[in-house]
């Protein structure tokens, strides 16, 4: 069974003389089979001698005011059967004074992407989130580290802090893992009337349809309106933005591939997702 331990000395206990190799898989708990599969992804990786951690921590830190922190769904019992499943070693849940000792402040440098997509509506998000995975970084010292294309933002900027971090951290990328209708698994899905989920996967049709007029030659304006008509066969769903760009969050140029960015909201229950795209150059 996957060892569920708590304290950083218990971590630190659990983990010595496991393995060199050790891969963490940092999440929020609520496991489901997206995280699953970056826990298969970096047992894989790590591969018979390494050691996979899930962390299961919900940051305070990343919630603004008026988010969800206070609901966000806790079941540590499950989350260790799912853990045990996808083949971690280790589950650790530590509290917020293992994460954030008193004595250790940390400053993030601020940087002009915390503040555009998902970082728009959620100011102080990604300063949170690169903080709170540079000190999980900082406790486990993996030497790989598994995030999910889901939150696509999140992956890319935490990519370049790793790539920088002495020594390094390498990072895996996993695809995002969808339900039956194609709706990206997500812990906040639970949250949705059954009118909400049932219309909820018109955010993934709209992004392939996205997809598909960009590869006929639609330009930006072009795509977005398709997004939209698709989206507005229902008006359970408000879109919050929907954004075109290069995987850097620049400009996006044709034959280059890039990212297609949605957040929208059900109710009061807001839900991302992305996908690649590519822009048809003009022969
Ligand atoms: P959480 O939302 O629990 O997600 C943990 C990891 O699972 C992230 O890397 C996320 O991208 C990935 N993930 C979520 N849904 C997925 C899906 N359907 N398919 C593939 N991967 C998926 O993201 C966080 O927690 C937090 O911000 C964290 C990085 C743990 C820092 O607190």
């Amino acid at each position: 069974m996957t060892q569920l331990v708590h304290s950083n000395a218990e971590l630190r206990l659990a983990m010595t003389g496991l393995a060199s190799n050790i891969c963490l898989v940092p999440t929020m708990g609520a496991l489901h089979e997206g995280h699953e599969a970056l826990i298969g992804a970096g047992k894989e990786f790590v591969g018979k001698d390494g050691c996979v951690v899930v962390s299961d921590f919900v940051n305070p830190k990343q919630f603004g005011q008026n988010e969800d922190f206070e609901k966000y769904p806790r079941n540590l019992e499950l989350d260790q059967k799912i853990a045990h499943k996808a083949g971690a070693h280790i589950l650790w849940a530590p509290s917020v004074e293992d994460v954030y000792p008193g004595q250790w402040p940390m400053e993030i440098e601020n940087d002009s992407r915390f503040d555009i997509l998902e970082g728009k509506s959620r100011p102080g998000h990604f300063a949170a989130v690169i903080e709170v995975v540079t000190r999980l970084f900082n406790i486990v010292q993996p030497n790989v580290a598994v995030f999910g294309e889901k939150d696509f933002q999140q992956l890319v900027l935490v990519s370049e802090m790793a790539q920088k971090r002495v020594p390094p951290v390498g990072i895996l990328a996993v695809p995002t893992k969808r339900d039956f209708d194609g709706l990206a698994l997500s812990s906040r899905n639970i949250y949705l009337s059954s009118d909400q989920r049932k219309v909820a996967h018109l955010i993934p049709d709209a992004l392939k349809q996205g997809v598909l007029v960009a590869s006929k030659g639609a330009n930006k304006l072009e795509i977005k309106n398709r997004v939209i008509e698709v989206i507005k066969q229902t008006d359970l769903i408000e879109i919050e933005y929907i954004e075109v760009l290069s995987n850097d969050f620049k400009e996006l140029a044709p034959g280059i591939v890039g990212r297609i960015l949605i957040a929208a909201k059900l109710g009061n229950t807001r839900l991302i997702d992305n996908m690649p795209i590519l822009l048809k150059e003009k022969l």
